[in-house]
């Protein structure tokens, strides 16, 4: 975990591509210079997230965040800034310095994140290695593989595993390699009982579930018996980097074709996905572990609006399909669904058949929802009249979940036309019916969790929604650094008397001035920029905006990307809240500085003469004291009128 230097984080910088990095995680559409998505932050339905290959940022409008490639990593994936560009240089063939064993220092300032993520690499790898080197692991799990016709590639690209059946030998190497017990319980791969520590996947292959960009957040372990007393599966615990409920596995490898064919083939199961991937169907997810949940749902939109659900046909695959279409619907997907012969699921069926019949069977047996919850439901409701009408109501509730009137309508004709009834009749029963279903998703649990003293008292309001005041002088002036500051400007100087015209840059010029009054910025992350800049000058550098994106603290990064990027297309509120004109500034450089040097001037000299007043107030004030203060004050007033007029003079220019 040594420091990266700065040359190789240059590197790193220039050869990522934020486009393809962010691609992986949302579905880019082009959109004039940018490219548009749904963001990656949200649930939104309509896309608010931009990126600019260009300039190589992004732009989230719905959260307020934006920044470079490695703010994204960060904020998307929970890496430290290290983490990110290791990542990055990783995938982009950038190489890194030797690393140094860590320090003591640097392993305690390691995040307990970080320290359960290492782990869980440090177990996959271990679990491959003894899937692939042991005797036991050979003999025992490679050839179970083997059996059920995993071939070697794909066993190797999924990271399979194996857990030896000793009990503890993960445990000791473990320990040995110096990880915290506390952790190896934590990621759920020791389990402690009566101070003996043992493996809790003992004796099982392993699947390693995958995060989008391929980190190891947790295992399903599968037994190798068929004994019906043991649980088919263990899974990993919950834990801070595993949500079972927002991952689906396989979607590390999948992601791509599934933008690629707009499509998105849900199974049930860890094997169902190998299957089918190895049978070269390649767009596929399965839920494995939990019922599918809306955060899945929400998590492969991101990719694509069609979800095609692929089942076992037995009792419990249809009940599942029914649930999962509901919450399809819901999120305003579209969905199909493929039931497998009973008994089957895509891996048994993909075992039997060829590629091409698997394909075939497929496409053969896409239905849409509609169809498909009639074909099953009419079986015994044809020619009961009751039946039949409770099986439409049971498909107008489907539909009414559907939040988009027009698509509402289009499938109501057809409900109509399936059954041979009127539209009116479905139109009635829909209207009915999605009145209930608006009427619970306004009285969502967030809403009346809150207490209703809060929800009435206006003070606790204006407490929570204030946002910390920002001068408006200070957004103008640090603007002006960050975007012009290396660039020359000519300024008048006057010394002893005569006017002479130097040319420096707008850093030196800004700094100089603000270093003449001792004036600082009072927003923390401005005068955190400003003294970056300072720095800079104290070695001759002028640091330009790319250098700011490149600094750890990535609110600074999001400062600058924001300054840069997509004025034109929303106004970011920092600029609109504050009516900062951006017009024509780079004709008039010299204007534009000035008049962000003196209306900063003009703001600090305001907020001391404010000071003074205040200070007026003091009953106790001695004469003496009076005296001075008023002094002060005159000073300031005059100070006030002279910038008034240079201002003036720079507007009326
Ligand atoms: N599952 C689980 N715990 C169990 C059984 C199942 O977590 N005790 C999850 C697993 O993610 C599994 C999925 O549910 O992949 C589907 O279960 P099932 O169809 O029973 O397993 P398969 O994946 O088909 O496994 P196999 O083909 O090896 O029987
Ligand atoms: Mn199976």
């Amino acid at each position: 975990m040594s420091k990266i230097p700065p040359h190789i984080i240059d590197d790193i910088m220039q050869a990522s591509r934020i486009e393809e990095v962010i691609g992986e995680f949302v579905s880019l559409k082009r959109a004039g210079s940018s490219l548009k998505g749904l963001s990656p932050f949200t649930d939104e339905k309509t896309p608010s997230f931009v990126v600019s290959p260009a300039k190589q940022i992004f732009k989230c409008f719905s959260t307020g965040k934006g920044g470079t490639v490695v703010s994204f990593l960060m904020e998307k994936e929970h890496f430290s800034y290290p983490e990110a560009l290791r990542w990055l240089a990783d995938r982009y063939g950038i190489q890194l310095p030797e690393e140094k064993p860590a320090t003591a220092e640097e392993l305690a300032s390691i995040t307990e994140r970080e320290s359960l993520n290492i782990i869980n690499d440090f177990a996959r790898d271990h679990f491959m290695h003894n899937l692939h080197e042991s005797d036991e692991g050979k003999a025992v799990a490679l050839s179970y593989f083997e059996e059920r016709g995993f071939r070697r590639d794909i066993i190797q690209k999924f990271q399979l595993g194996y857990c030896l059946n000793t009990g503890t030998d993960f445990t000791t190497h473990a320990l040995e390699k110096g990880y915290k017990l506390e952790y190896l319980e934590k990621v759920g791969l020791v389990k402690t009982k009566e101070d003996r520590h043992f493996d809790f996947f003992r004796g099982r292959v392993m699947f390693p579930i995958h995060s989008v960009t391929g980190r190891v957040l947790g295992f399903g372990g599968r037994t190798l018996f068929t004994d019906k007393k043991v649980a088919k599966y263990f899974n990993s615990p919950e834990s801070i980097i595993y949500n079972k409920s927002e991952i689906l596995y396989g979607l590390y490898y999948s992601k791509g074709d599934i933008i690629k064919y707009d499509n998105c083939f849900l199974c049930e199961g860890y094997t169902d996905v190998i299957s089918m991937y190895q049978a070269g169907i390649q767009n596929v997810v399965s839920s494995s572990g939990t019922s599918l949940t809306k955060e899945q749902i929400k998590l492969i939109r991101r990719y694509t609006s069609n979800i095609t659900i692929l089942y076992d046909g037995d009792a419990a695959g249809i009940k599942a399909s029914f649930r999962g279409i509901d919450l399809i619907l819901e999120e305003g997907m579209n969905v199909k669904v493929v039931l497998f012969p009973d008994g089957e699921d895509p891996d048994s069926y993909s075992k039997k058949a060829s590629t091409t019949e698997l394909e075939n069977y497929i496409k053969e047996h896409t239905q849409d929802f509609i169809s498909f919850k009639a074909n099953i439901l009419m079986k015994d409701g044809e020619e009961d009249p009751l039946k039949r009408a409770e099986l439409i109501r049971e498909i107008v509730h489907s539909v009414a979940l559907i939040p988009d009137q027009i698509t509402r309508t289009v499938y109501q004709q057809q409900i109509a036309q399936t059954f041979g009834i009127g539209e009116h009749i479905v139109t009635n029963e829909l209207n009915k019916l999605r009145k209930n279903v608006v009427a619970k998703q306004l009285n969502t649990p967030e809403i009346n969790e809150i207490p209703m003293e809060i929800q009435m008292d206006p003070s606790v309001q204006t407490q929570t929604t204030k946002k910390p005041s920002i001068p408006p002088g200070e957004v103008a002036l640090i603007r002006v650094m960050v975007k012009y500051g290396v660039n020359e400007v000519q300024t008048t100087q006057f010394t002893e008397g005569e006017e002479t015209k130097i040319k420096t840059s707008v850093l030196e010029l800004v700094c100089h001035e603000l270093d003449k009054d001792e004036l600082y910025f009072s927003h923390p992350l401005f005068a955190k920029i400003h003294q970056i800049f300072v720095d800079g000058l104290s070695e001759k550098t002028l640091y330009p905006s790319s250098f700011l994106k490149k600094q750890e603290d990535q609110e600074i990064v999001q400062f600058v990307s924001d300054l840069e990027s997509f004025n034109h297309e929303i106004s970011h509120r920092w600029f609109t809240d504050h009516h900062i004109s951006t017009r024509s500034e780079s004709d008039d450089l010299e204007g534009t500085v000035m008049q962000a040097i003196y209306s900063f001037k003009a703001m600090k000299i305001e907020d001391r003469i404010d000071e003074i007043r205040l200070r007026f107030n003091d009953e106790n004030l001695e004469t003496e004291e009076m005296m001075e203060l008023l002094a002060e004050q005159m000073a300031y007033e005059n100070a006030k009128m002279k910038i008034a007029e240079k201002l003036g003079r720079i507007i009326l220019r």
